[in-house]
């Protein structure tokens, strides 16, 4: 079998863990040849800590070499569509990170600042669809395959709730998910114009991406065809922007959010009536939240994603566990932890990619896909225009 060749775009937090991955992808040999970033420093330190040929400040170079299968999109939100759509112009394969893409003020003049206060969620929402559209659309004209980095589908808990939902053959009546922390580490996710969107979009694509791949996966295997949503009902808040939190002095949360909100709740209802809950936010203190809690109407399943408690350690101070990793997000490391044995397996990193290589390899469409990262970025928008105008948004 031949050797798949990648070039990354991006080099910073998800690029990590993409290319730890891609090393651990089994049965096909994979390569990352060259890697851009937006500064030669990032670029070419990430390409010396993986032995990667080659390194740009323009991704650019990467659609010009003919020798490249995939394009591996782990920028900012912003430069999603961008990235995606000039790749598969090139003939490029494209891993896209989560969420495909939004609204972020591409139309207006670069004087707005706030695009998250400026612009009506209904704009939005409209604009954000088309241009999950135009992604999927071009990759599908010119005939490459667009994988949609949505690690949990692949995540083993899932992986295993999707064959007892097979064989048990009941209805997913109801959904609880959630992703939560207290607050990400990217300087690009504090405004709109970059991320598209605070914890709704940027966490809460992940149990929305789990919850309509397990309802869609339901639909295909009882009925071929996939259930999807039908409406969204959403409230969002900025609970770091409260005067009570403002005048507190010592802050454990990130609290620098500019023009996106820190917490949401979405409700979704299913084209077969059925429901799921989805919460994300960045108030929430002692390491990253990742569940979903699966109600079918003859059984009950619950994945946890994080703080498992395979291994439960403790120490009466902070320093006792050195530089060795525990989990996500923890603030201290004092007191008693759940340090995850191997944090990205549990996540589904190296399975996603697994999948996404064997569909270039096998000219099949990966799982996790184009059309999963466009009902997410509807589902999403539809709930930030639910939550603005306080009613329920019909799909
Ligand atoms: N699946 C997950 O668990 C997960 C986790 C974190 C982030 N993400 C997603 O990954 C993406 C990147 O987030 P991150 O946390 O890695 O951000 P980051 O800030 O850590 O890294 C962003 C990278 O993009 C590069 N970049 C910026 N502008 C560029 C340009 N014009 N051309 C080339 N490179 C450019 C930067 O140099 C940097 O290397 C986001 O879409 C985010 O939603 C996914």
């Amino acid at each position: 079998m031949r050797k798949i060749k990648v070039g990354m775009v991006g080099c910073g937090f998800a690029a990590h863990l993409h290319v730890d991955s891609f090393k651990k992808v089994k049965g096909i040999e994979v390569e990352v040849v060259e890697v851009a970033s937006r500064t030669r420093q990032s670029s070419e330190l990430f390409a010396k800590k993986h032995n990667i040929p080659r390194h740009y400040t323009d991704y650019r170079y990467l659609l010009e070499n003919k020798a490249i299968d995939i394009v591996d999109v782990c920028v900012p939100n912003y430069l999603h569509k961008k990235v995606c759509v000039d790749s598969a112009k090139a003939g490029k394969h494209i891993i896209c990170e989560k969420p495909l893409t939004g609204y972020f003020g591409e139309d207006l003049s670069e004087s707005v600042e706030f695009v998250g206060t400026s612009v009506p969620k209904s704009k939005m929402y409209k604009k954000a669809v088309e241009n999950a559209d135009e992604i999927v659309e071009t990759a599908k004209m010119n005939k490459v395959k667009l994988a949609y980095a949505e690690d949990l589908v692949y995540a083993p808990p899932v992986q295993k709730a999707k064959r007892l939902i097979r064989v048990s053959q009941g209805t997913i009546l109801d959904m609880r998910a959630e992703e939560s922390h207290s607050g990400s580490h990217a300087s690009y996710s504090r405004t709109w114009k970059l991320s598209g969107g605070g914890a709704l979009l940027r966490l809460g694509s992940h149990p929305l991406g789990v919850v309509i791949h397990l309802k869609n996966y339901e639909g295909i295997i009882k009925d071929k065809s996939p259930i999807r949503v039908k409406s969204v009902t959403a409230e969002t808040g900025n609970l770091t922007h409260l005067p009570s939190f403002v005048k507190e002095k010592r802050k454990w949360v990130v609290s620098e959010w500019k023009d996106v909100e820190d917490w949401a709740a979405v409700f979704l209802t299913f084209e077969d009536g059925t429901k799921a809950t989805v919460f994300s936010n960045d108030i929430t203190l002692g390491g990253v939240v990742n569940t979903v809690d699966i109600y079918l109407s003859n059984s009950i399943i619950k994945c946890n994603m994080a703080s498992n408690n395979s291994c439960k350690v403790y120490a009466p101070a902070p320093d006792i566990f050195g530089d060795e990793y525990l989990t996500e997000k923890l603030e201290t490391k004092a007191g008693w932890n759940f340090p995850s044995p191997d944090e990205d397996w549990m996540r589904g990193y190296p399975h996603e990619m697994q999948d996404f290589i064997e569909s270039v390899c096998c000219d099949r469409n990966p799982i996790s896909d184009g059309e999963l990262g466009k009902q997410v970025v509807q589902a999403a928008y539809a709930a930030y225009l639910s939550a603005e105008q306080g009613r329920t948004v019909k799909l």
